[in-house]
């Protein structure tokens, strides 16, 4: 949980210091007052990236040389990034610089719901993946490893490939190595997809409405071979294709409406529907199984959702008790969705400055 933030030099936020709330944080603003770039920041020093945009730079204040945002956590813990222009960013956690975003990432989970959330169903595989391998990482912690070996076998395999004749005992010694953290990557992937499961389910259940929906962990080669079989039998396609047509980084969730591919059959609202319910069920799950509960930072939950929805929603969230960043233009458009306002703190958000 988050207990304090500081964020300067963010879009058009200048300096604004604030202390959320230990559950609903409900940030309301006319449009472009500063309400999703508040998200952007919590989720920058949580993940090192921008879910708006694919480059860092942008974030940083026009006319500024850095941006910087510090936030504690609610064990005292404090983690603090710098990010200037054309710099590699400074990221600390209690003063000590990390490598990487690693440590920091396993400290503040954070999902995010958002107008990009929909790439789950119309986007790529990879955001599918993207999506999976999040809860794989916050529950095995040896899996990032297995995914990094993976991923560079694959990348040597392909430059053979590429080649046009690759060397047949190079890239023999790279399928050997490739199957074996290729059956941890996704041993761990199918083991976290069976957990997962029974959990989206519950979260369907309660806020669904959506129908008959199924999803189903497609691991990337088919199901009945080996993948050193599937290397062998697609050798000439790959060589044909220069890159490994099979393997983990193939992986994918299928996600159906009544047996049919969910984003040829939902409204835009119903899918919107289910994308959150992807999201909150992945963060439910992770909050019940990992000491540290994932923060939600939703970014203009009410649009395309109508009032029945939105309660559906706002109702599940008051349920799970985790802290959630929530913004939208009017909170009258939320007033009657709360089963208790008790717990839901409100920020007036205007000009990049934020009060209560
Ligand atoms: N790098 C930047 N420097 C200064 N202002 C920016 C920058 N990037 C975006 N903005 C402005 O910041 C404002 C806040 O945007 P945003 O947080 O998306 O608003 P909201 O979510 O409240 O609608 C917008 O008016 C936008 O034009
Ligand atoms: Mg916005």
């Amino acid at each position: 949980m988050i207990n304090r933030i500081d964020i300067s030099g963010v879009r058009n936020i200048d300096q604004l210091s604030f202390c959320p709330g230990e559950q609903i944080n409900l940030l309301h603003g006319i449009n472009g007052s500063g309400k999703s770039s508040i998200l952007e920041a919590i989720y920058l020093l949580a993940a090192g990236k921008s879910f708006r945009s694919t480059k860092i730079a942008p974030l940083i204040q026009n006319g500024r040389k850095e941006c910087s945002i510090f936030a504690k956590l609610d064990d005292s813990l404090a983690v603090g990034l710098l990010k200037g222009r054309n710099q590699k960013p400074l990221l600390k956690l209690q003063g000590e610089r990390q490598p990487n975003w690693l440590e920091v990432a396993r400290l503040i989970p954070v999902q995010v719901i958002d107008s990009n959330t929909f790439r789950l169903l119309e986007g790529s595989p990879k955001d599918r993946r993207k999506f999976l391998d999040w809860g794989v990482f916050h529950v095995e912690p040896s899996f990032v490893s297995h995914w990094r070996n993976s991923r560079k076998c694959i990348a040597h395999r392909n430059l053979l490939l590429k080649s046009g004749r690759p060397d047949m005992s190079q890239l023999r010694a790279w399928n050997i190595e490739l199957c074996k953290e290729a059956a941890l990557v996704d041993r761990a992937r199918e083991r976290y997809f069976t957990d997962f499961l029974p959990i989206f389910n519950d979260v369907l259940c309660k806020i669904g409405a959506i129908g008959d929906i199924s999803i189903t962990y497609r691991r990337g080669w088919d199901n009945e071979l080996d993948l050193a079989e599937v290397l062998e039998r697609s050798l000439s396609i790959d060589v044909k294709y220069g890159s490994t047509q099979n393997g983990p980084h193939r992986a994918d969730i299928v996600v159906k409406s009544g047996g049919i591919s969910a984003v040829d059959v939902l409204s835009r609202g119903q899918q919107k529907i289910l994308v959150s319910i992807l999201k909150l069920a992945q963060g439910a799950f992770q909050s019940k199984t990992e000491s540290r509960r994932c923060i939600f930072l939703i970014d203009d939950l009410p649009s395309e959702l109508d009032k029945n929805n939105r309660a559906n929603i706002c109702r599940f969230l008051q349920g799970l008790g985790n802290q959630i960043f929530m913004t939208c233009v009017d909170r009258e458009s939320l007033e009657n969705s709360w089963e208790s306002t008790a717990l839901v703190a409100q920020f007036h958000v205007e000009h990049g400055k934020i009060s209560i």
